[in-house]
């Protein structure tokens, strides 16, 4: 049960939900985490951990143990905000107007500093290395994970370990999927072009927003038609855009949205449909239509053995009943690239008590309650790792 480890982290909640309500205060989008990154870097310094710069505004920082031998974990938390408005009056509202936390990587990086300076503190009895990930830029395609990566984030590194905190899981739970269980993002635009005239005389028009209306509609037999229904995928717009005026028909109508999915051969069936649909639908409206077809992040798979002992550590440090195996979601998450470069596992750690609104939403905020026990977990995963040589 590690009572020690335990005392060490939980001594640690006050200064833990400073942090968090520091970084929360101070949000800042993709590439932009100069303040973020200044703050993390002196708390890390301070503790004794070189830090260098990686990846524009990342940082990695090794902790060294006693003797030299032994493996290397590596864990990552996230540092950037989103560019939207913060609703809400919690004392530490956000400062920076247009950004705000809304995803819990204020929560994540907190909950790495607290697992650095317990284990720093400890830093005789780790019996190997822990290299510390503060990746730039993950809610932004192409993402901060793979500069990291290029940069020599993994250089020596044995297993990799992440996780995010998640409002749909009640708070101090753990919850992970062995295998597959973050879907690949793609996101698409497509720009129908028509022949722009007078509301009244559309014979004389080629109307671009009757074309993308059956786009919108003919696209949803996709997933409904041609993909195995056995078979999770998501086909969804996300803006459709168009015209000025009731009376005018517009020279262009522009639909944006995603496709999710975990399997690449299906990923690739759906652009094909999608392109043979939306040029066949345009040509036979008189149309011409213009795709912007981007892949995201790969999908999110964990290494079974990885995720196994994954359960197994919140279970003994959490309780039996705190960490369980939980079905697969369509979100993406870039930590995936690490774990197509090491293995190891990501999971998701419940902060949802009390707190309704879902990632991503303007008045999104997490129970704090879950700070303590996700460091707590994260460092016990650690020294458990550590002191079986790396064998899982
Ligand atoms: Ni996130």
């Amino acid at each position: 049960m590690r009572d020690d480890l335990k005392a060490a982290v939980y001594g640690l909640t006050d200064e833990l939900t400073g942090w968090r309500r520091e970084f929360h205060r101070h949000p800042e989008v993709a590439y932009r985490e100069v303040w973020t990154s200044a703050k993390l870097r002196s708390l890390l310094e301070g503790w004794g951990l070189p830090v260098e710069a990686c990846a524009k505004t990342g940082l990695r920082a090794v902790l060294a143990g006693a003797g030299g031998g032994g493996p290397t974990v590596a864990l990552r938390a996230d540092m950037d905000a989103l560019p939207i408005e913060e609703e809400g009056d919690a004392p530490y509202r956000s400062l920076n107007p247009g950004a705000t936390h809304a995803c819990a990587h204020d929560g994540h990086m907190a909950i790495l500093l607290a697992v650095a300076k317990v284990l720093a503190a400890r830093e005789d009895g780790i019996k190997g290395r822990v290299v510390f990930l503060f990746q730039p830029s993950e809610e932004r395609n192409p993402g901060g994970a793979k500069p990291m990566i290029e940069e020599g984030a993994l250089d020596g590194v044995d297993a990799v370990f992440g996780l995010h905190l998640w409002q749909p899981l009640p708070t101090g739970t753990l919850g992970i999927v062995k295998g597959p269980m973050m879907a690949q993002p793609d996101d698409f635009t497509i720009v129908v072009r028509g022949k722009g005239g007078h509301g009244s005389m559309p014979h004389q028009a080629v109307d671009p927003i009757l074309a993308a209306a059956q786009l919108v509609v003919s696209l949803q037999s996709i997933v409904s038609r041609n993909v195995d229904p056995l078979k999770p995928a998501v086909l969804s717009f996300g803006s459709v855009s168009g015209g000025t005026i009731y009376n005018v028909i517009p020279g262009e109508v522009s639909l944006t949205g995603t496709v999710r999915t975990f399997d690449p051969a299906l990923q690739a069936l759906i652009e094909g449909r999608m392109r043979a649909i939306i040029e066949d639908t345009c040509r036979a409206f008189g149309a011409t239509a213009e795709i912007r077809y981007q892949k995201g992040y790969p999908a999110l798979v964990n290494d079974v053995r990885m995720a196994e002992f994954v359960l197994k550590t919140a279970r003994d440090v959490l309780g039996a009943d705190k960490a369980t195996i939980i079905d697969p979601v369509m979100g993406g998450e870039d930590f995936a690239y690490y774990l197509q470069k090491v293995p190891g596992a990501f999971w998701f750690f419940g902060a949802g008590d009390g707190r309704p609104h879902p990632h991503h939403h303007p008045a999104f905020d997490i129970d704090e309650r879950a700070l303590a026990p996700a460091a707590f977990h994260m460092a016990s995963l650690v020294l458990d790792f550590l002191e079986r040589g790396g064998k899982v």
